[in-house]
């Protein structure tokens, strides 16, 4: 074992403000401080990937992260959460334009956020428009039920101060010039693996709801961690599990044989933690090849101090 990378791995943290933030989601749970580290991971993979799949896509950020950097040919998001979906779906295969207006003509006020957000959707597109909103107003982007929204927001501007219209806008349509490369499917991640065990030359990045954490942030968060271990164990194909790390995932690794590796990363109240990343052999991540520029990218994108995330 590479024992200088594995203790820099524990002493550092990488800097989310050196990652393009993609999504138009501000996610709770989202994976922008891994993103060094799964570009390290799916160049090490060879030969080069034809698809990556993305089970519990939320924001998606290592999803879109691969697609716009050409990392897998092509990107496959899965996500259970029927408001997410209706983004993506508006995105991806519907009326991005409409989208995009909507939110750069929205006058956010309380008064107006209030209303619009207790309208019944007509349909998926006002649906997406009323989710970004939400996700924009409520504390934490949290979109799960029971969340509030935030009163006195960051730097006293109110409900305002996670809206930026014309960044939405662009990151949306942005996303949208490359849609033809990136699929998106409603529905339940672990079904969608279990379908595809068999596939070769795909890599899936899995980041399930989290075992102590996920019924907080997600209206879905009820997942069969045993099952999917089971699963992952059988992919014909790469893997790269995220997880919080707890003693159950600890014990879920051991008895699946699985490899692991703890890195750090700050949560979204600057809290230091400790996280897993999972999969068959993680060599890539205790030997990567010091000679690639993605691996001293990722000593770059390091800071043993996080700055302050423009998400
Ligand atoms: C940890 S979050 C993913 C965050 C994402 N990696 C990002 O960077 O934004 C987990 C996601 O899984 C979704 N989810 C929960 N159960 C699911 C299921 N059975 N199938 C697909 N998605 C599910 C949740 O709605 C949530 O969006």
């Amino acid at each position: 074992m590479n024992k200088d990378f594995v203790s820099f791995l524990a002493s550092r943290v990488v800097n989310v403000a050196s990652v393009p933030q993609r999504s138009p989601f501000r996610y709770p749970g989202g994976k922008t401080w891994l993103v060094p580290y799964v570009r390290l991971w799916l160049r090490s993979i060879t030969p080069p990937l034809r698809e990556l799949i993305e089970p519990f896509a939320g924001g998606s950020i290592v999803g879109l992260t691969a697609a716009f950097e050409n990392l897998a040919k092509k990107v496959t998001l899965i996500e259970l959460d029927s408001d997410v979906a209706s983004v993506w779906k508006t995105i991806l295969h519907g009326d991005v334009e409409w989208l995009a207006n909507r939110v750069g003509t929205f006058g956010l006020t309380p008064d107006s956020a209030r209303a619009l957000l207790n309208l019944r959707p007509r349909g998926t597109k006002e649906r997406a428009f009323m989710t970004i909103v939400r996700n924009r107003v409520q504390r934490g982007g949290i979109l799960a039920p029971g969340a509030g929204v935030m009163k006195e927001g960051e730097n006293g501007k109110g409900i305002r101060s996670r809206w930026y219209p014309t960044t939405l806008q662009r990151r949306m349509l942005d996303i949208a010039r490359i849609r033809n490369r990136i699929r998106f499917v409603e529905g339940d991640g672990l079904a969608y693996i279990e379908r595809k065990l068999q596939r070769k030359n795909v890599a899936f990045f899995i980041d399930p709801p989290y075992t102590v954490a996920g019924r907080r942030l997600y209206t879905h968060s009820d997942i069969d961690h045993e099952r999917l271990f089971r699963l992952a164990k059988r992919l014909g194909g790469e893997f790269l599990m995220t997880y919080d790390d707890s003693p159950e995932i600890r014990r879920l690794v051991i008895d699946s044989r699985l490899d692991c590796e703890t890195v750090l990363m700050k949560n979204t109240h600057n809290t230091k933690m400790l996280e897993l990343l999972i999969g068959r052999n993680l060599a890539w991540l205790r030997h990567p090849d010091t000679s690639q520029p993605i691996f001293r990218e990722l000593f770059a994108q390091t800071n043993s101090d996080l700055l302050d995330s423009p998400l």
